[in-house]
């Protein structure tokens, strides 16, 4: 019989993800509540309390310290995530970190050992996992639907964070080395490095990449000090090899696509806004599956990160997106911006 467990969780950061996905998410999850909000912006914590419950925290320590309290979504920028992670682990709560998982390696690890020590859950925000066509498409590929993989090549290109954080503007946080330590990389590259692992089951071997910063800049015109603009090549295991371009400077429609090539044929997600996924056939046969539709900044759909988060806690198993897939991806990030600082192929140390 189901656990009838509820558990109470607290937001950490109550800007653009916390609000369109986090708490609404949890706010319709049967077993699970808010248990408050925390976030230096104090009136926005409380206008958010005032709509979905719970009480503002003055701190995390405090929320960490109430009872009442069994799971954080750390929401805050990156800079804060292992910190954040670390605490509350600690602290005895189950952890949702968003993505990227953290700034270095050696954050990672740290999250990683205060996750094994406490024996809480630990989840990663990389929602593409759970869009209905990457499920489908992994359903799909892990079926030999188009025979063996050859190469793959995915896009996220869109306009920018400084019109979707809930402090916009170019003094966005997003373009502050200080509170983002990435740019686009740890921004989009975060979530197709990640959906590549979940699609192929492999790891990526070897990178080389390319970043640049074209055109985004701070209040006074200077261009940001993070790239906006990143290529990256990459070797995987089974002889797989694969390319990606990430960009905030994408004025045009969101590209959020996936292609992966075949023995038998190419599968093509969000590649034809018409359909999820389509499969063209070696033999000319196409074939189209319509699964749902891809999030963009515009068209929020439900995420199901939170679902997955609170099932996890109450059957007491693994989440499908783990600590471990948040440092795998971060080593690739890591190594790829080596690469690019080199110019040079490297070889990721996980
Ligand atoms: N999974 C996804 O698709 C996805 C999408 C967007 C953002 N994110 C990640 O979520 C995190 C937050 O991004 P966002 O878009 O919500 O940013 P945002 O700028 O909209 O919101 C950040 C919030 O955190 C608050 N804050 C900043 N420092 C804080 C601190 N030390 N303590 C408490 N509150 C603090 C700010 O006041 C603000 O309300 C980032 O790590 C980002 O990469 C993930």
């Amino acid at each position: 019989m189901k656990n009838q467990k509820i558990v109470r969780a607290v937001v950490l950061g109550g800007g653009a993800v916390a609000q369109r996905r986090h708490l609404p998410e949890y706010a319709a999850n049967p077993n699970a509540e808010i248990a408050g909000v925390i976030d230096t912006n104090q009136n926005r914590a409380q206008e958010l309390v005032e709509l979905y419950g719970g009480r503002v925290y003055a701190s995390l320590d405090e929320a960490l310290a109430d009872p009442a309290v069994d799971a954080v979504s750390i929401c805050t920028p990156n800079v804060t995530h292992a910190s954040a992670t670390i605490k509350s682990l600690k602290a005895g709560k189950h952890v949702l970190c968003e993505k990227p998982m953290a700034q270095t390696l050696e954050e990672t690890r740290a999250m990683l050992q205060a996750e094994k020590e406490c024996g809480k859950i630990l989840m990663l925000g990389h929602n593409q996992r759970l869009i209905r066509a990457h499920t489908k498409a992994h359903e799909l590929l892990h079926g030999g639907a188009i025979g063996d993989l050859l190469f793959f090549q995915c896009n996220f290109k869109h306009a920018g964070p400084e019109t979707w954080s809930a402090d916009p503007g170019a003094a966005t946080w997003f373009f502050r080395r200080d509170q983002a330590h990435f740019g686009v990389m740890g921004d989009l590259g975060a979530h197709k490095i990640d959906l590549i692992r979940y699609l192929t089951g492999s790891e990526i071997k070897n990178v080389f990449a390319s970043t640049s910063t074209l055109d985004k800049r701070y209040e006074d015109g200077s261009l940001i000090d993070l790239e906006d603009n990143v290529v990256c090549l990459f070797d995987v295991e089974n002889g797989l090899s694969g390319i990606m371009h990430f960009s905030w400077t994408n004025y045009g429609q969101e590209d959020n696509s996936s292609v992966i090539y075949g023995t038998k044929g190419v599968m093509k997600i969000f590649g034809d806004y018409a359909d999820d996924i389509v499969l063209e056939m070696r033999d000319g046969i196409q074939v189209k599956y319509t699964v749902g539709g891809i999030q963009t900044n515009q068209n929020q759909t439900k995420s199901g990160v939170i679902d997955e988060f609170v099932n996890s806690i109450v059957e007491g198993r693994a989440p499908i997106v783990t600590g471990i897939d948040g440092h795998n991806t971060l080593a690739v990030i890591e190594t790829a911006m080596k690469s690019a600082q080199e110019r040079r192929w490297m070889e990721i140390e996980y």
